[in-house]
């Protein structure tokens, strides 16, 4: 099918199950099933696989693995293996586990600020500032992630102002790109136009992503919005695995197979292979005990049962 002449010809699909999919898992996770699940989707193709969080383990304990398992994954050339830092102790991690890129994360709720970081959104940019400078002195990209931007559980509306407000925090200290996140899931097409175009307002739209979680069921129409208005960066996590720690009743990221089936059948370009993210699905899923949400990853695997 050729692709529709308003919408990008090519996405970069940046799969954040390893991380955020797991962080959330109540059941430990081992080192050697995380590795596996990282070298298969590395060789489905993933131009950008989010990884690890050099984070304190006691606030999220499932990402206490994070540097084992960036020492063992074979990492495809060219990929981009990210990892977040929420202060110089993470960078310190990341820099000694070889991240190409470190994801400082705020956000644009104040109330879910203290909540996931524990400090304001001011506070959170000054912890910022020190990470950006060595990420630049040691050549590692920047990215910027921006929780709550659609919703917030805690304080419920998030102004665009807000938005914009952090989105030129984040572009102010030399972010490479800046993910938009809908932490909760519960933005609706229009609203999300309406946050990107502010977003891109203030910093470039190629370098935006949508960070869609889809808790109520939203994620595949926010993304269908986010690419009439141009954003061309998209998070998603395989077999739509869990979601936030302090975010509570959010289930996982929209799920990759949904995604890429969505993207492929528009005719656009992701590089990345579906058949192999689908059985990347079916093993994170039989590792767990359950069964996975993507809709698509779960059509694929009754084709090959039937
Ligand atoms: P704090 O307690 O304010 O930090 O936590 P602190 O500087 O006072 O240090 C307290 C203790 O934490 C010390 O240890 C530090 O060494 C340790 P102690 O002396 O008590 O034994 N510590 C660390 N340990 C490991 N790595 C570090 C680190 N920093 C301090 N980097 C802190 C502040 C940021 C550390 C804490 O709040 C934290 O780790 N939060 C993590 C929250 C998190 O990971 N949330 C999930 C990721 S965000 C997300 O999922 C949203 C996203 O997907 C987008 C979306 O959907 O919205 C990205
Ligand atoms: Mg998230």
């Amino acid at each position: 099918m050729n692709k529709q002449p308003d919408l990008p010809s090519k996405v970069k699909i940046v799969e954040v199950g390893p991380r955020d999919g797991l962080q959330n898992e109540a059941q430990l996770v081992s080192a050697d099933v995380k590795v596996e699940l990282v070298d298969r989707l590395s060789k489905a193709g993933f131009p950008n696989l989010e990884v690890a969080a050099f984070v304190s383990p006691r606030w999220v304990p499932q990402m206490a693995t994070s540097a084992e398992v960036m020492e063992r994954i074979a990492r495809r050339p060219g990929a981009i293996y990210s990892a977040l830092t929420p202060n110089m102790q993470g960078f310190e991690g990341a820099l000694a586990a070889r991240a190409d890129e470190v994801v400082v994360f705020g956000s644009a709720s104040e109330a879910f600020s203290q909540k996931n970081i524990n400090c304001s959104i001011a506070e959170s940019i000054a912890r910022f500032e020190p990470v950006a400078k060595a990420a630049r002195e040691h050549g590692i990209r920047l990215r910027g992630s921006i929780s709550c931007a659609f919703g917030c559980p805690y304080q419920g509306e998030v102004s665009l102002d807000a938005v914009a407000d952090v989105v030129g925090r984040m572009r102010d200290l030399g972010c490479d790109e800046i993910d938009i996140a809908d932490t909760i899931g519960v933005s609706t097409p229009r609203k999300t136009q309406a946050v990107m175009l502010r977003a891109a307002a203030e910093f470039k739209l190629d370098q935006i992503a949508g960070h869609f979680h889809d808790t109520y069921g939203q994620a595949l129409a926010n993304i269908y919005a986010s690419l009439e208005v141009g954003v061309s960066i998209f998070h998603s996590s395989v077999s739509g695995l869990s979601g936030c720690p302090y975010a509570k009743g959010a289930t996982g990221n929209v799920a990759t197979e949904d995604v890429l089936y969505l993207m492929h059948g528009l005719g656009i370009e992701t590089g990345i292979d579906l058949a192999l993210v689908a059985d990347a699905g079916l093993f994170i899923s039989q590792q767990l005990g359950r069964k996975g949400v993507s809709r698509a990853g779960n059509a694929i695997a009754a084709k090959r049962v039937g």
